[in-house]
């Protein structure tokens, strides 16, 4: 891995070079950051739980005919994946009310939305990913059209099958954060699932219990950060070929 030239670091990822032309290498590490990288913290086990929940959603994502940018893992932390040009927005769908939705529409939080709604923030940290209309998309060319019909039927199919496949493991899926690429093929380009799936990016809550399994925990300091994602990764028969991975050993996991 060390001889691997690295392209990017991210917050939660390192992007090296790939074994092919066209490919990355993503590398899920254990930081986690919120309100822009203001609160960070490793949380150890995290990489490896997110890499394993985000194959399983990305592959079954792909068996519906939804292209993603997913190719094989290579390992506990590592995935191979097309190379794509990231589209610099990100697709917010929500079923239910809550974080800031909540604030910018005066909503009351946990209410189930009138339908899913499909948002889109400009990916940019300085100004704290904003909420942008499709006209600023098109009047400033951040996506083509074809890009915006593409980015939401695709999120709406995704959100589908994501409430479904939590559903029915007793999981609600509140919302969820999507990115999409750019995959130049000769003259041709599609648009095709990027980044990953993962607690990092969703807001899942216990059917029964209402008990936060996301992100949100780290956000808002509630503590059992990676039990709560291994208890997603357990419930959707992931890992069940590590059991006694060491990721559930930091806490009040059973
Ligand atoms: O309330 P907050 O500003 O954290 O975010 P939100 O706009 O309510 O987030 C909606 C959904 O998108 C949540 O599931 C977030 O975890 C996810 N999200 C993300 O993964 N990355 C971002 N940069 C922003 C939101």
């Amino acid at each position: 891995m060390s001889r691997r030239k690295k392209l990017y670091e991210g917050k939660a990822k390192i992007l090296y070079e790939g074994p092919e032309p066209g490919t990355l290498v993503a590398h899920f590490k254990d930081d986690a950051t919120a309100f822009n990288a203001e609160k960070h913290d490793v949380l150890e086990g995290k990489g490896v739980l997110n890499n394993r929940i985000s194959e399983f959603l990305m592959v079954h994502i792909a068996q519906m005919g939804i292209p993603t940018h997913f190719i094989r893992r290579l390992n506990m932390r590592e995935q191979l994946i097309h190379e794509v040009e990231i589209i610099p927005l990100e697709v917010i769908c929500r079923n239910i009310s809550t974080g800031s939705i909540c604030k910018r529409l005066g909503l009351t939080d946990g209410e189930r939305l009138p339908r899913p709604i499909v948002e889109f923030c400009l990916k940019n940290d300085e100004l704290g990913d904003p909420v942008v209309a499709e006209e600023h998309i098109a009047a400033f060319n951040w996506a083509g059209p074809q890009e915006v019909e593409d980015m939401i039927s695709m999120t709406l199919r995704v959100n589908d099958f994501l409430s479904g496949i939590f559903a029915a493991v007793g999981i609600r899926l509140v919302d969820f954060k999507l990115e999409f690429g750019r995959q130049y093929d000769g003259d041709m380009v599609r648009t095709i699932l990027a980044d990953e799936i993962s607690p990092d990016s969703c807001r899942l809550w216990d059917i029964v219990s209402g008990k936060k399994l996301d992100k949100d925990r780290f956000r808002k300091d509630l503590g059992g950060v990676t039990d709560a994602y291994a208890e997603v990764a357990r419930r959707l028969g992931v890992m069940k070929d590590q059991p006694n991975l060491k990721v559930i050993s930091n806490g009040d996991a059973e």
